[in-house]
C-alpha cells in the first residue's frame, strides 16, 4: 500500500468532491443494488449503514487513503501504548485500558495499570454490592434508597446518559439523582425530594476543584449537617477523583474516596470510578457487561483494516460530509427513548474534544474541524425540528441510532418506531422532486394554478447523508460498544485534523472571568473594568441581589 503525503490527499479528495457533488443518492442506490451490503458493516455485536452517504468505493479507498496519510493507525497504537499523546497537558490517553480484561499488560512509568484498574474497579463493585443489598446503612441505620450523584461536564454526562440508559436493567428500589449546575435550582429540586437519613451523595469531580461541584458538594453537607453529625457524613458522602488532598479537606474519608488517574480524560471516564452510579444501577455484573463491550470495540478498532473499521468509516464520512461536502453541523437521533440524552453527552465528547482552532504544534487550522452536535430522540425530532433537516437551506447529515428489539414488552410500538426511523433516512436521501409532487397533486384533482402555487412547497430535494447505527438490544455491553464506537471515531477525526482531542482550554476564560464578576457581584464597589455591557449587567444584577 503506497502512502501519500496528507496534502496530496487532500487534494485527490477535492478532485474526486468536484465530480461526487453532482451525484444524487437515489441514482447511486438505482444503479447498484447491492449499495448496501457493500456499505454497511457489523463489528462488536453494532451494524453500520452508511450507504445512504454520497460516496462511491473511490470515495471511500480516498477517504482511507486520506487516514493513512495522516498515519491514523501509527497514533492509534500510540494511544493504546500509553503514549503522552495529550501533548498541551502531557499526559497518556489511556481510556481504553479502564476496559482491559483483567491481565492485560501495560506498565506506565513503572506502574502496572491493569492491577491499578482492576484494584479500584474490585472496590467499586464491593461497594455497589453493600448499598444495593442494603448492607451499607444511614446514620439512623436505614438502607440508602436514594444517591445522588454531584458533579459536572464528564462527571456528570456520561453516568447520567447511561443510568439512563440502562434504566431496565436497573435496581429499582435504588432512585438515582444527578446534579451538576450551580444554578441552585438544581440541587434545591433534588433535595426537596430526598431524606437526609436515606441518600447517599457521590461527589464526582476528577479535580476536585470545579467551582459548580463544589458549590454544590458544600450545599448538599450543610443541608445533611442539619440532620446528621460531622461524624455521620462518612456514611452519606463519598468521592470520585484523581484529587485526594482536595476530597480530605473537603471532609470526605479517602477510605470513602474512589481515585482515578490524570490519564482518563474527564469526557472519556465514564468507565472508570466515574461510572460508580452506573455500577449502583445495573451492579457489578452489568457494569462488567458495560466494559466488554467497549473492549470488544476497541479490539476491532485496533485490528480492523481502516476500510472495514467502523470507527475509522464513521469519522471519515464525517469528514468527507464536514471538509469536502460542507456540512457544519450533525444532528443525532437515536430512536430509543433510553438514549435521550446521548446527544448531550456526544457534544461533550466530539465538540470538547474536537472543537480547536490550531494543530497540536500551535499553528492556526485552514480548514474546519468539528461540526456542532446536536440531536434529539426520534420520534419526537421529527415534529421539532426535522422540517428544517428535510428541506431548509442546510445540510445536515444525521446519525440514526435504533435498537431492533425493545427492552419492553408493549405490542405495536416497537415497529412504528422503526418504521420512523427508516422512513426518515429513505425520506432524507430520495427527497421528492418537482413532477412526483405534481403527479401527487394532479391525482388529488388539484387546478393547475394550485398546483403552481403548492408545488415549490411540497419539494424536497433529497440527496441528505445519514448513517443508521443498528444493535441488537440496548443493552450493557451494546451501550458500552456504541459509546466506544464514537470515542474512537472522534479519535480518528482529531488524528486527521491533527488536533490535540484531550485538551480542553477554551473552557477556562470564562472560568476566571466568571470567579472575577462573582467577587463583584457580592462586593460593595460597583464594576468599572468591563466593558460597558458587562458593566450594566453586573449593575441590574448587583441591584436586584
Ligand atoms: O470545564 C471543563 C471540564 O474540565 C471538563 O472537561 C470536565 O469533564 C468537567 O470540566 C468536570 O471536571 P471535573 O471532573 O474535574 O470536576
Amino acid at each position: 500500500m503506497i502512502t501519500s503525503s496528507p496534502s496530496h490527499a487532500a487534494t485527490a479528495l477535492q478532485d474526486h468532491c468536484a465530480i461526487a457533488q453532482s451525484w444524487q443518492l437515489r441514482d447511486l442506490f438505482a444503479r447498484d443494488t447491492q449499495r448496501f451490503q457493500q456499505f454497511s458493516l457489523e463489528a462488536a455485536g453494532l451494524f453500520l449503514d452508511y450507504s445512504k452517504n454520497i460516496l462511491t468505493q473511490d470515495t471511500v479507498q480516498l477517504l482511507c487513503g486520506l487516514a493513512r496519510a495522516y498515519k491514523v493507525e501509527a497514533q492509534r497504537d500510540a494511544m493504546f501504548r500509553g503514549d503522552k499523546i495529550n501533548l498541551t497537558e502531557k499526559r497518556a490517553v489511556l481510556h481504553t485500558a479502564l476496559r482491559a480484561p483483567r491481565g492485560t499488560k501495560l506498565v506506565i512509568e513503572g506502574r502496572d495499570v491493569n492491577a491499578d484498574v482492576h484494584a479500584v474497579l474490585e472496590r467499586v463493585y464491593a461497594f455497589a454490592e453493600r448499598v444495593r443489598s442494603g448492607a451499607w446503612l444511614g446514620f439512623t441505620g436505614k438502607t440508602i434508597t436514594d444517591v445522588v450523584n454531584i458533579g459536572i461536564g464528564g462527571s456528570d454526562l456520561g453516568p447520567e446518559m447511561a443510568c439512563h440508559a440502562l434504566r431496565s436493567y436497573a435496581q429499582p428500589t435504588l432512585n438515582l439523582h444527578f446534579v451538576a449546575n450551580v444554578d441552585g435550582h438544581d440541587l434545591d429540586a433534588a433535595l426537596a425530594r430526598l431524606n437526609p437519613e436515606t441518600t447517599l451523595f457521590v461527589i464526582a469531580s476528577k479535580t476536585f476543584t470545579t467551582a459548580e461541584t463544589m458549590l454544590n458538594a458544600g450545599t448538599a453537607r450543610n443541608w445533611f449537617l442539619k440532620a446528621g453529625s460531622t461524624a455521620d457524613l462518612a456514611r452519606h458522602f463519598v468521592a470520585v477523583s484523581t484529587n485526594a488532598t482536595a476530597v480530605s479537606a473537603f471532609g470526605i474519608d479517602t477510605a470513602n474516596m474512589f481515585p482515578f488517574w490524570d490519564w482518563v480524560g474527564g469526557r472519556y471516564s465514564i468507565w472508570s470510578a466515574i461510572g460508580l452510579p452506573l455500577a449502583l444501577a445495573i451492579g457489578a455484573e452489568g457494569f462488567a457487561a458495560f466494559l466488554a463491550g467497549a473492549h470488544a470495540m476497541d479490539e476491532h478498532f485496533r485490528n480492523a483494516p481502516l476500510e472495514q473499521n467502523m470507527p475509522v468509516l464513521l469519522a471519515m464520512v464525517g469528514i468527507w460530509n464536514r471538509n469536502y461536502l460542507g456540512s457544519s453541523s450533525i444532528s443525532i437521533a437515536p430512536y430509543h427513548q433510553d438514549l435521550s440524552q446521548f446527544a448531550d453527552y456526544l457534544q461533550q465528547l466530539e465538540m470538547e474534544s474536537n472543537g480547536k482552532r490550531v494543530t497540536r504544534d500551535g499553528t492556526v487550522l485552514n480548514e474546519a474541524t468539528c461540526p456542532a452536535v446536536w440531536g434529539n430522540v426520534g420520534t419526537n425530532g421529527q415534529h421539532a425540528y426535522f422540517q428544517l433537516l428535510h428541506q431548509g437551506t442546510d445540510v445536515i447529515p444525521v446519525d440514526f441510532i435504533a435498537a431492533l428489539k425493545p427492552n419492553h414488552a408493549l405490542p405495536g410500538h416497537q415497529p412504528a418506531l422503526l418504521a420512523n426511523c427508516f422512513a426518515q433516512s429513505e425520506a432524507l436521501m430520495r427527497g421528492k422532486n418537482a413532477d412526483e409532487v405534481r403527479a401527487e397533486l394532479q391525482a388529488q384533482s388539484l387546478s393547475e394554478t394550485d398546483i403552481a402555487a403548492l408545488l415549490p412547497h411540497k419539494i424536497f430535494p433529497g440527496n441528505r447523508p445519514s448513517n443508521t447505527i443498528l444493535l441488537e438490544r440496548l443493552t450493557p455491553a451494546s451501550l458500552g460498544a456504541l459509546i466506544a464506537l464514537y470515542e474512537h471515531k472522534v479519535f480518528v477525526q482529531g488524528a486527521v485534523w491533527n488536533v490535540n482531542s484531550f485538551d480542553q482550554w477554551g473552557v477556562e476564560l470564562g472560568k476566571v472571568l466568571a470567579k472575577r464578576i462573582e467577587s463583584e457581584l457580592s462586593g460593595d464597589a460597583q464594576p468599572q473594568a468591563h466593558d460597558s455591557s458587562t458593566n450594566g449587567l453586573i449593575a441590574k444584577a448587583k441591584a436586584a441581589l
